[in-house]
């Protein structure tokens, strides 16, 4: 096997990461990784069924790889088209069956078979494969073997620490494209986490869809590890500078995991917890297990453990049943808790899903008006909370060199922009006083000590 391979990536950072493992396993069987969509002899398409958008932004890039494909055959050069990731696992067959151009669909847990389902179709054994198993046992036995090297500018890195989902609420096709949850033994966390790091990445986040109940769920039964003392044991990694991780269900937030932030330095005052909506009433249909007043409880007791830390959310507007009131809980509870930033979507239908089946749907531009009031108050918040930067020196990891300057990250995760430096790389770590607040990032500039050092920590 030998060609050029394309690969999108759609979705969250779990399909980022499998999109990793599945350029790396091409490019053992021979395939280099292009840029350029036009040049590859095979695409894959690695896709996200979350919300109705995202599905259909891949129906129409495989039409126009449709056409794609038909030039190509003309000039006698074959075109092999993949869909991987949570479409193929939903949709498997179907997909193949509305668009015949298409050769493989490789669900969430059979992609690592890519390199011979491709082999069986270009010695032609078969014009097409589709594998969509849900295995009980995690997917990738050793991950750890399916990492490339890290580029030398690549210093942030996911390691995904469990697979899939039990928690069932009402609205999400997680759990169906998933599969069930799954921890990854430790050792193999720790494995990973050794070897990216010895390779120069710096800052690692821990992925999973609920990591807060990561161990209830162990393939190895002597393992007694909670989410807390994982992170403790994945801090201990020398050369690791920061960590990170996401996402977690505000239900299984545990003390035991909010004092890590008091206690663990290379944890980053950061924390991700989707409250969804702020109407108990909606929780309850939305089947997230948790109050108004649970979650705010929680976020108090996070704030004592870790006073400067910066919480985001997610929030879905125009849930089934959403009244004019539940929805005015949500924008009262954004600005109780002042989030730093949010992802907030317009409810989706999602087929499979039980909220799909609720009778009281509400009206596109009912959805439409209350995203866009629930949006224009998380800029303002935004605003306020990054002007609290202002004056203050914060150290950032530089991600992105131009010739127009410096951008790094916080340790809250906040993007800042400052003037060009001489001397420094990315992944080196900067103290730079905050300028500017704006409402997703900030301006920045260098301070005294390191611009005779040559920027360097
Ligand atoms: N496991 C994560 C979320 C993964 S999905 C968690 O539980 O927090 C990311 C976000 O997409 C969710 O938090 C939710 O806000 C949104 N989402 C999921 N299903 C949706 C749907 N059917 N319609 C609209 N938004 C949805
Ligand atoms: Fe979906 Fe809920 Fe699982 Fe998150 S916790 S992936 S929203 S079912
Ligand atoms: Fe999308 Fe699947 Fe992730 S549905 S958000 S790619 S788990």
């Amino acid at each position: 096997m030998s060609g050029f391979v394309y690969i999108k990536t759609f979705g969250c950072q779990m399909n980022e990461r499998d999109s990793e493992i599945m350029e790396h396993l091409l490019g053992q069987a021979g395939y280099v990784t292009t840029e350029v969509m036009e040049e590859a002899d095979l695409v894959i398409l690695n896709t996200c069924s979350i919300r109705a958008k995202a599905e259909q932004k891949v129906f129409s890039l495989l039409g126009h790889l449709r056409q794609l494909k038909e030039k190509k055959e003309r000039k006698n050069k074959p075109l092999f088209i993949g869909v991987a990731g949570c479409v193929a696992q939903q949709e498997g067959e179907r997909i193949i069956r509305r668009m015949p151009h298409v050769n493989i669909v490789v669900g969430t847990q059979q992609f690592y078979h890519l390199p011979d389902m491709l082999g069986r179709l270009q010695r032609g054994e078969s014009t097409s494969e589709v594998a969509t198993d849900l295995s009980s046992s995690f997917a990738i036995p050793a991950l750890q073997e399916m990492t490339s090297p890290p580029a030398p500018s690549q210093f942030r890195k996911f390691v995904t620490i469990m697979q899939g989902c039990n928690n069932y609420c009402s609205y999400c096709v997680v759990p169906e494209t998933r599969g069930r949850e799954i921890s990854r033994p430790v050792r193999d966390i720790l494995e990973e986490v050794e070897k990216l790091v010895s390779a120069g990445v710096r800052e690692i986040t821990l992925l999973g869809q609920n990591v807060n109940s990561y161990g209830r769920t162990n393939q190895v039964a002597s393992q007694d590890v909670t989410f807390s003392d994982l992170l403790r044991l994945v801090a201990r990694t020398p050369g690791l500078e920061r960590l990170r991780f996401t996402t977690s269900n505000p239900k299984d937030l545990s003390t035991e995991l909010m004092r890590c932030f008091a206690e663990i330095d290379i944890l980053c005052p950061q924390f991700h917890l989707p409250v969804q909506s702020g109407s108990n009433r909606i929780l309850a249909r939305m089947n997230r297990k948790y109050t108004r007043e649970l979650y705010l409880e929680r976020v108090a007791d996070l704030r004592s453990f870790r006073p400067d830390i910066a919480l985001t959310t997610d929030v879905i507007v125009g849930f089934p049943g959403e009244s004019e009131a539940d929805f005015e809980q949500t924008m009262d509870l954004l600005r109780e808790v002042r989030y730093h930033g949010s992802f907030s979507f317009k409810y989706s239908d999602r087929p499979g899903t039980r909220s799909s089946g609720f009778d009281d749907k509400v009206p596109e531009e009912v959805k439409k008006e209350r995203l866009a009031r629930f949006q224009e108050l998380q800029d303002e918040i935004s605003l306020e909370r990054n002007t609290e930067y202002v004056g203050k020196t914060v150290d950032i990891m530089v991600e992105s060199i131009g010739r127009e300057g410096i951008s790094g990250r916080t340790t809250t995760n906040h993007i800042v922009h400052c003037p060009p430096l001489p001397g420094v790389g990315p992944g080196d770590t900067v103290p730079v006083r905050v300028v500017q607040a704006g409402k997703h990032s900030l301006k920045g500039d260098f301070v005294g000590p390191q611009l005779e050092a040559g920027g360097r920590k």
